[in-house]
């Protein structure tokens, strides 16, 4: 007979993935095909084309991460459920949708605001296939045949810290500095608005699930510090990549500003993990 958690102690409500779930079904349910994009298409016909460049080149990438998280969360979910976690698969469900939402929208914007035909892929400089094309793909694939705890930290150290957490929270800061530093593309930032809102919840269950396993296998930090470090020097490759493709940079957007940013982010992810590992997590406040 199957061992359902239904049939035996029903769903554990005040569970933290249980409350994340909650969350998403109130904020997660956007549709990014609802945003009005007639402002932001005027906008565009504004902007330099080093301008134009530099946003179409920042989207393509944005896309095709949505889309290699999208692809590569499928083992960690199968491996959550053959572990019979079903709060945590609940809440995993929400996170995958909101994943192609993100993947809509940005295909969405380099069809009707950028109206981009060229090859999105060209955009994709050596740290970002480093990091986007094997190490994720790498971390979360290895979950097909391997279920230990250390598989399952550099899975979510890397999709949920570095990718998530890192390069993605740097790339939404670059957005807003460029887009309300100028005031533009106005339906652009509300759809980046709710994107890293659902982000901040998928960085808050990496975290959860982190320290979960932290929790159970102290000697597993070393892994997981490793992994980060990995991770870190290939998001500052990323960023060294896209600057060094435009001169001057448009939107006087300065390269030190943007690795100290993606470095804040680190340790800011460092620290909660560090905490956790000393049991002292505070799951509230992500
Ligand atoms: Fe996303
Ligand atoms: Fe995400």
């Amino acid at each position: 007979m199957r061992n359902f958690t239904m049939a035996q102690r029903g769903l554990d409500r005040d569970s933290y993935p249980m409350k994340l779930f909650e969350k998403a079904k109130v904020f997660g349910v956007w549709n990014p095909s609802e945003f009005d994009l007639a402002q932001d298409i005027q906008d565009w016909h504004t902007l330099t084309a080093d301008e134009q460049r530099l946003i179409i080149h920042l989207t393509a990438l944005f896309g095709a991460g949505e889309e290699a998280v999208t692809l590569d969360l499928l083992p960690l979910i199968h491996v959550i459920a053959s572990e019979g976690r079903i709060e945590e698969e609940m809440f995993l469900t929400t996170f995958l949708w909101e994943e192609v939402k993100h993947t809509d929208f940005f295909d969405r914007f380099l069809r009707e605001v950028a109206q981009f035909d060229g090859d999105r892929a060209a955009f994709h400089g050596i740290g970002y296939r480093k990091l986007i094309h094997e190490m994720l793909p790498s971390a979360l694939g290895a979950l097909n045949t391997d279920h230990s705890p250390t598989a399952q930290i550099r899975a979510s150290v890397t999709y949920n810290m570095i990718v998530e957490g890192t390069l993605a929270e740097t790339g939404y800061h670059a957005f807003y500095t460029i887009l309300k530093g100028r005031n533009i593309l106005p339906a652009t930032v509300q759809a980046i608005q709710k994107l890293q809102q659902d982000e901040s919840r998928h960085i808050a269950y990496g975290l959860y699930l982190l320290s979960r396993l932290l929790a159970a296998n102290p000697k597993e930090w070393r892994t997981l510090e490793a992994t980060m470090v990995q991770g870190l020097l290939h998001v500052n490759a990323i960023i060294n990549d896209i600057f060094s493709q435009y001169k001057p940079m448009p939107f006087n957007l300065n390269i030190t500003t943007f690795l100290m940013y993606a470095l804040s982010q680190y340790q800011k992810r460092h620290h909660r993990l560090s905490q956790a590992r000393k049991g002292k997590i505070q799951l509230d406040g992500e």
